[in-house]
């Protein structure tokens, strides 16, 4: 006899009576969800990553970690190995550290802990989206403040917001992306003794800007930095991101977080890499370099260019259709962000700094395609 919960039951129940999916939030399915297009093409220049592989040193730790994984277990679950490594690295004490898979998650932490129905969140835009998207689906207020004609925040208007609404999260974002401006240090100052609750600085490509925010951290146990593994250290595909803050900011997170979040691989592929510092700040000054040469050849086509303290450029074709541009340049294989949607930044496009190859590819293609739209 076959037991009552042996057989697939859907299985023998008529089409017609298939119960259908219910229905999942609104507020958050509606919404559109972050995305850069992932297309097929020879040269990549649209998610900020870094065009170098790590050293093959590291690559072959990388195979020795895999090899000796104790895949049978579950990992350290407060990943102390990887959190005390940070902070020897950065100068702070293990119990300031909060390590996630990409500082996505970091940011989704903090949300949960500090952000929440009822809750607020200022942001400053245009920058990263998933600032206020990551607020949305926690269910957080979405505030939002000003910037100036560059792309700075205006510290102004952004202490009036403050006193006016309160926010319990306030998102800066030094280098900021898309526009690339580092946020000046009085700025950070400013913001982190008026706001009353945390203050978040995504720091995704500090390490291409003249300052840190991490200068701050005795002085405010309300800051909170935020750093990742996928821009400088070349390891997008590793997932790994963290935050330096109070003690109390990093328990906090550690309460929302699910439990065993950041396996084996992950924890000891982090402190390997931070072995490699040095291979990374070399990596930083070879790209550093390649953005002066591909910030002349932008202002050579007569683009608007901004100033950047990052891995990326913003800039702007001028009386033509950048959707255009972009395709035109998709259509040469070369694949960079629109930006064109993000508020206050109609018409712009920006390209990540890629191989020197790539970046020659990149504004031969650009030259082409402004010759072809502009002929037209
Ligand atoms: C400002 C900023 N923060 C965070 C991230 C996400 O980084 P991760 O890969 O660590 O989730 C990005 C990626 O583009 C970014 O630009």
């Amino acid at each position: 006899m076959q037991s009552r919960y042996g057989s697939d039951r859907s299985s023998t129940l008529p089409a017609s009576d298939r119960r259908p999916a219910p229905f999942a939030r609104q507020d958050v399915t509606l919404r559109e969800g972050y995305h850069s297009p992932q297309v097929e093409v020879d040269v990549r220049l649209n998610t900020n990553e870094c065009p170098e592989p790590p050293p093959e040193e590291y690559l072959a730790e990388l195979a020795e970690i895999a090899r000796h994984l104790d895949a049978n277990r579950y990992p350290d679950r407060q990943a102390s190995a990887l959190g005390t490594a940070l902070a020897d690295h950065h100068g702070v004490s293990p119990g300031q550290v909060f390590c996630a898979n990409g500082s996505n998650e970091v940011l989704q932490c903090l949300l949960l802990a500090f952000g929440g129905a009822g809750r607020a969140a200022l942001v400053f835009e245009p920058t990263y989206a998933l600032h206020s998207h990551i607020a949305r689906l926690t269910a957080t207020d979405v505030l939002t403040g000003e910037r100036d004609d560059r792309f700075a925040v205006d510290e102004d208007r952004a202490l009036e917001v403050i006193a006016e609404h309160r926010p319990d999260v306030v998102f800066l974002c030094s280098p900021n992306n898309p526009t690339g401006n580092s946020e000046p240090r009085a700025t950070v100052e400013a913001i982190a003794r008026a706001a009353p609750g945390l203050v978040v600085v995504d720091e995704a490509y500090a390490q291409f800007s003249p300052w840190s925010a991490t200068e701050l951290l005795e002085s405010f146990g309300n800051l909170v930095v935020v750093r990742t593994f996928s821009k400088t250290w070349a390891l997008a595909a590793l997932r790994l991101g963290y935050l330096l803050a109070d003690p109390k900011v990093v328990e906090a997170c550690s309460s929302v977080v699910l439990p065993y979040h950041l396996d084996s691989f992950k924890q000891e592929a982090g402190i390997a890499a931070l072995r490699y510092d040095q291979a990374m700040r070399e990596r930083v000054a070879r790209l550093a370099e390649e953005r002066g040469r591909v910030v002349a050849g932008l202002s050579a086509l007569l683009l608007d260019v901004w100033p950047s303290d990052a891995n990326f450029i913003l800039f702007r074709p001028r009386d033509v259709d950048s959707q255009r541009v972009w395709q035109g340049l998709v259509d040469r294989s070369v694949l960079i962000r629109d930006v064109s949607g993000f508020p206050k930044l109609e018409g712009c496009l920006r390209v990540t700094i890629g191989t020197p190859e790539e970046n020659t590819r990149f504004l031969e293609a650009l030259g082409d395609v402004l010759g072809e739209v502009a002929g037209h």
